[in-house]
């Protein structure tokens, strides 16, 4: 281990340290545990993720928790993803099933239109080489990975046994991304927890990426449809998003369970940067 790493490992030990024991309520030794093991390793949104979502599940005292990511290609992300579930789900003691979707072979299809920017992603990028052998091997780690148009693919998350805490789009097009948003207006609430952290790749990174197309128009258009559930962002650098279920029973009954968890001060132990 380089003295640079002994250095951030220590200074992350002396944070840890200082978590008080309420901070993140009965969670915080969990909490604890898993950045101590995910801080370096993995990126930070997806490990932000996974943790909201099993606080949020431990405190709602359901079984587990169901994350899924939208565009796969070679796999990279669906395996940090289900390296960093494999963590928490030890840590925090509950269940956590991971999905992935991804056209295939075919790798990124032709764009529709300007919406889709074909200005600049590249028709027949990010293949996936051998479609069948990564869903077998990602079947071995308890992961189903679904091949196929999104358009197609995503009702079989209807029949996902625990409810979906966690989405990760990066499917780069606007007209890939609006059945992700379909699905997430129409699924009855009892599937969704009441927060979802959202990841969008591909919202500010790019100067040409707009307000009026890609992953930002189809927030745009689903905000624009209802009243029961809203798209807002909740961190600039790490393009998280939540999906308020506003219709969830838990913010519609008054009950004991607090949901107040701190994505600020997570985000805070997680980022390298801030050691
Ligand atoms: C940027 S790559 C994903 C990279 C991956 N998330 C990672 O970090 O390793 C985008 C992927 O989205 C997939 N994709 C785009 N539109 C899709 C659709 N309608 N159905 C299924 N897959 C789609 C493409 O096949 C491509 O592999």
């Amino acid at each position: 281990m380089s003295i640079a790493s002994i250095i951030k490992k220590l200074l992350l030990e002396q944070r840890l340290g200082k978590i008080g024991s309420d901070q993140y309520g009965p969670e915080t030794l969990a909490v604890k545990n898993a950045i101590r093991k995910l801080a370096y390793r993995y990126r930070t949104p997806y490990v932000l993720g996974v943790l909201i979502a099993a606080i949020t599940a431990k405190r709602m005292g359901i079984s587990g928790t169901s994350v899924v990511e939208f565009g796969v290609a070679r796999g990279e992300g669906l395996n940090e993803l289900a390296s960093i579930s494999q963590v928490i789900q030890s840590t925090f003691g509950i269940k956590i099933d991971v999905y992935g979707f991804d056209w295939g072979a075919s790798g990124l299809r032709e764009t529709i239109d300007f919406r889709d920017h074909p200005e600049m992603w590249k028709p027949g990028t990010y293949c996936m080489e051998s479609p069948n052998e990564m869903v077998e091997n990602f079947r071995k780690r308890n992961v189903s990975l679904v091949i196929g148009d999104i358009h197609n693919t995503i009702k079989c998350l209807d029949k996902a046994p625990l409810p979906i805490g966690f989405v990760i789009v990066d499917v780069d097009y606007y007209n890939s991304t609006v059945p992700i948003m379909e699905w997430l207006l129409q699924t009855p609430s009892t599937n969704l927890l009441p927060a979802v952290p959202l990841y969008l790749d591909d919202t500010d990174s790019l100067f040409a990426l707009s307000e009026y197309t890609g992953q930002k128009l189809a927030i745009n258009e689903f905000n624009q449809r209802v009243e029961f559930r809203k798209i807002d962002k909740k961190s600039e650098k790490y393009r998280l998003y939540a999906v308020n279920c506003f219709d969830h029973t838990l913010r519609n009954t008054i009950n004991p369970i607090r949901l107040d968890i701190n994505h600020r001060n997570l985000i805070q132990l997680l980022d390298p940067k801030q050691f």
